[in-house]
């Protein structure tokens, strides 16, 4: 054939340096436009919280979470037509079964009347966590709950339960050089010595995937064979916080030795194979506005260490969100989230989305501004301690918070501090500022939102501001400092 040769003259398509997204615009949004000064004075009057900034004021890139994905595919659009908002047994729940079987395995979903209950549908992330640990908390006393990287409300919905909740995070994610893929993997040794220590006291094990906390870094499947493993070995159950499953197992593709050929849906089938149970906000790999889920494996060993946990978590959920057969979502979030599920897996949409997320931290990386490398799944993270390495600013100024402020108000793009204001705490007894292992802001990429024009803006702003860090002044908290999850409410001023 005359075409077919001819194209096999030309440099192929695959090689080719740009290429096209794997989607196109279905709708867009006309912005708003804000002056700087506009913005400046909105923020000034937040005091200087980015939480608390109007949205519709950013007139940039608002990267202030990827959570609650905020572009959904066509097909999840026409899918909430077909929301069914009956009270009990919507249409959208047995679609919600079948896919839950299919991407994680049939052991995470009970048909009803067929086995114990052993999944639970949640509004949100948090409020599984909450369900979870509830239960935990009431099982002994002086737990420990270990992770490679709690989230923060991971974080405090183990300590609310009375629960210590311990990180441990890999050696490499602290090595400035080290060029490893899996940093988000949880620290073997350190996981040992606290099982052989303490094992009667972990009413579970928790492996965040991809690890938010640590700079989005992904987990390997080395890692989480290991960690189930250990678990097992001393009657531990193994968790996974899931909430970025689909975009660890792309990490685990493109970067593990043995599974390049391997579909990425049969990847996260062995992911799981290897857990009792799971938590996750639907909000990320969902590909959904809201929703949340806690699945227990059935015949796995959580449940049969906690045989009433089936009946306690029903209870629950009814009586905190309910029926079981809507959650605490519509049926029109089901619909969408059953379709969302089928999204997430392409690999053709995984990789656009990771390479996005890469190159921006690339192209902030280039330009000299120290971001963590590698650059994680869902978000860049701008490492707040080297920016202002050769500055004036100390931990107690907060740096991060002071970035932030000045790049929404100067250049209208919203990031996060997850640092020593985030994560690090007032002691009240010594009057001194603890802070955090890890000192990042965040630049968490929302899925299918932005292009690539948008992010270029972005990293030229920061570039700007990194250039500017002489002079950018410390600030001073106003208000909040010693509350628990103070950087949602906290106020600042600059000091000069
Ligand atoms: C790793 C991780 N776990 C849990 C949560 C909590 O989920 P939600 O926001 O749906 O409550 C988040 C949210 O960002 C997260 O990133």
């Amino acid at each position: 054939m005359k075409l077919l040769n001819l194209i096999k003259k030309l440099p192929e398509e695959k090689n080719l340096a740009i290429h096209p997204r794997p989607y196109f615009n279905h709708s867009v949004e006309l912005k708003s436009i804000f002056s700087p000064e506009e913005r400046a004075k909105m923020l000034q009057s937040v005091g200087l919280n980015v939480f608390f900034f109007p949205s519709e004021m950013i007139t940039g890139c608002d990267l202030l979470s990827d959570s609650g994905v905020t572009t959904m595919t066509n097909e999840q659009w026409a899918a909430l037509h077909l929301g069914d908002e009956a009270y009990g047994s919507n249409r959208g729940y047995f679609l919600l079964i079948d896919q839950i079987r299919e991407t994680f395995g049939e052991e995470f979903f009970n048909k009803p009347g067929s086995g114990r209950p052993n999944a639970f549908i949640f509004h949100q992330g948090r409020s599984c966590e909450d369900a979870l640990f509830t239960l935990l908390g009431k099982t002994g006393s002086d737990l420990i709950i270990p992770s490679n990287g709690h989230f923060d409300t991971t974080q405090a919905n183990i300590q609310i339960n009375k629960i210590q909740a311990v990180n441990l995070f890999s050696s490499e994610l602290k090595r400035d050089k080290s060029d490893s893929y899996f940093k988000g993997n949880m620290n073997i040794q350190e996981f040992k010595k606290l099982l052989e220590k303490s094992s009667d006291k972990i009413p579970l094990a928790y492996l965040t995937i991809t690890n938010n906390t640590a700079g989005a870094q992904p987990v390997s499947m080395k890692n989480i064979e290991e960690v189930a493993e250990l678990a097992h070995k001393y009657n531990v159950p193994l968790f996974f916080d899931a909430c970025r499953f689909a975009e660890n197992a792309w990490f685990i593709k493109k970067y593990e030795r043995g599974y390049t050929d391997t579909e990425i849906k049969k990847i996260v089938k062995e992911m799981f194979s290897h857990v009792d149970g799971f938590t996750i906000s639907f909000k990320k790999d969902g590909l959904v506005n809201m929703g949340g889920g806690l699945f227990l494996k059935d015949n796995g060993l959580f449940i049969k260490k906690y045989p009433d946990s089936s009946e306690m978590l029903t209870n629950y959920q009814i009586v905190k969100e309910g029926h079981p057969t809507y959650g605490g979502l519509s049926g029109r979030d089901i619909m969408a989230l059953s379709v969302g599920l089928k999204i997430i897996i392409k690999q053709e949409y995984l990789t656009y989305r990771i390479n996005q997320v890469q190159e921006f931290g690339e192209e902030l990386h280039k330009q000299g501004v120290p971001v963590l490398t590698p650059i994680g799944g869902h978000a860049v993270y701008l490492d707040v301690n080297r920016f202002f390495k050769d500055t004036e600013m100390k931990p107690g100024d907060f740096g991060g918070i002071a970035l932030c402020a000045l790049l929404l108000a100067a250049y209208g793009h919203r990031a996060c501090e997850l640092g020593y204001f985030a994560f690090g705490y007032f002691d009240k007894n010594t009057k001194r500022e603890i802070p955090s292992e890890v000192n990042f802001v965040r630049f968490a990429i929302p899925r299918l939102r932005y292009e690539k024009q948008d992010l270029a803006s972005c990293a030229e702003s920061v570039k700007i501001l990194y250039e500017y860090r002489h002079q950018i002044p410390p600030v001073k908290v106003t208000y909040g400092r010693d509350l628990p999850l103070r950087h949602f409410k906290a106020k600042f001023e600059f000091k000069r």
